[in-house]
């Protein structure tokens, strides 16, 4: 691995490591329990019947996802590259009960080391756009992707007091990307999030986005809620 590789890497795990301990907590205040709630709502319809299906949640960090799949009885497969939100994850599902029914893992989105086809149902709510080829890499055929990109309204919204200018060139497509502070991140609206999962992987022959949320790291994050989008993505292949 090159060293600006590595080095880039190491920036990541330092900057999640940080948020590991509070992380949690958003989630637990209003604007976080309704996009919890949303979330929920909106993956259950996805999810497959059969409770013996394997389930990868990539860039799982703490485990909200994984704990709410581990309680209807699916057993998963958390992985994230952060070793403290992992922490954090394996304390709470300890202390529910459910920890063998998680297998926990310290892996980078981007090149996770999972053999093809292994999952069955594999989501990835951390916004990197990076991990969609290796996630539909490890997805069986006929499974499903379930992903949350960064919206490029809900970001341009949050950020027009702040800065105008940058709002603007997210709004008018100038601007791909979008940070927070010294965090760069890729933003899409719904057709590009289409047109990028569909470019990526020519097997992914039909794509269903669903009009439901986004991640934002913004405070303001509830505003982008509700005109947000979110992409969920069913693999399916003939
Ligand atoms: C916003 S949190 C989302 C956590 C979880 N998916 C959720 O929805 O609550 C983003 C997570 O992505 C992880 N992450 C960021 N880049 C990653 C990468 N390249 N590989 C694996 N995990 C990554 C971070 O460590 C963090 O836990």
């Amino acid at each position: 691995m090159s060293e600006d590789k590595s080095s880039e890497i190491e920036k990541i795990k330092t900057r999640w490591n940080k948020r590991a301990g509070s992380y949690d907590e958003y989630y637990k205040n209003f604007k976080g329990a309704v996009e919890h709630y949303v979330e929920w709502e909106l993956l259950k319809k996805y999810l497959p019947k059969n409770k013996n299906v394997k389930i990868l949640d990539a860039a799982g960090g703490t485990g909200r996802i994984t704990l709410a799949l581990v309680k209807m009885g699916y057993a998963v497969t958390l992985c994230d590259i952060s070793p403290k939100m992992l922490e954090v994850a394996k304390k709470k599902m300890l202390k529910e009960g459910v920890l063998d029914n998680v297998t926990i893992s310290e892996c980078d989105v981007r090149n996770v080391y999972f053999p093809d086809k292994s999952f069955d149902f594999v989501l990835c709510y951390s916004g990197e756009i990076k991990a969609v080829k290796e996630l539909v890499r490890v997805t069986k055929r006929k499974g499903k992707l379930s992903m949350c990109l960064v919206n490029r309204y809900g970001t341009a919204i949050n950020k027009f007091r702040q800065d105008p200018e940058h709002a603007l060139a997210l709004l008018t497509s100038k601007s791909d990307y979008s940070y927070y502070g010294d965090e760069k991140y890729r933003v899409v609206s719904e057709k590009e999030a289409r047109e990028l999962l569909i470019r990526k992987e020519s097997k992914l022959s039909k794509s269903m986005p669903t009009t439901y949320g986004t991640r934002s790291p913004s405070p303001k994050k509830f505003l982008s809620l509700a005109i947000g989008i979110k992409t969920t993505s069913g693999r399916q292949l003939s």
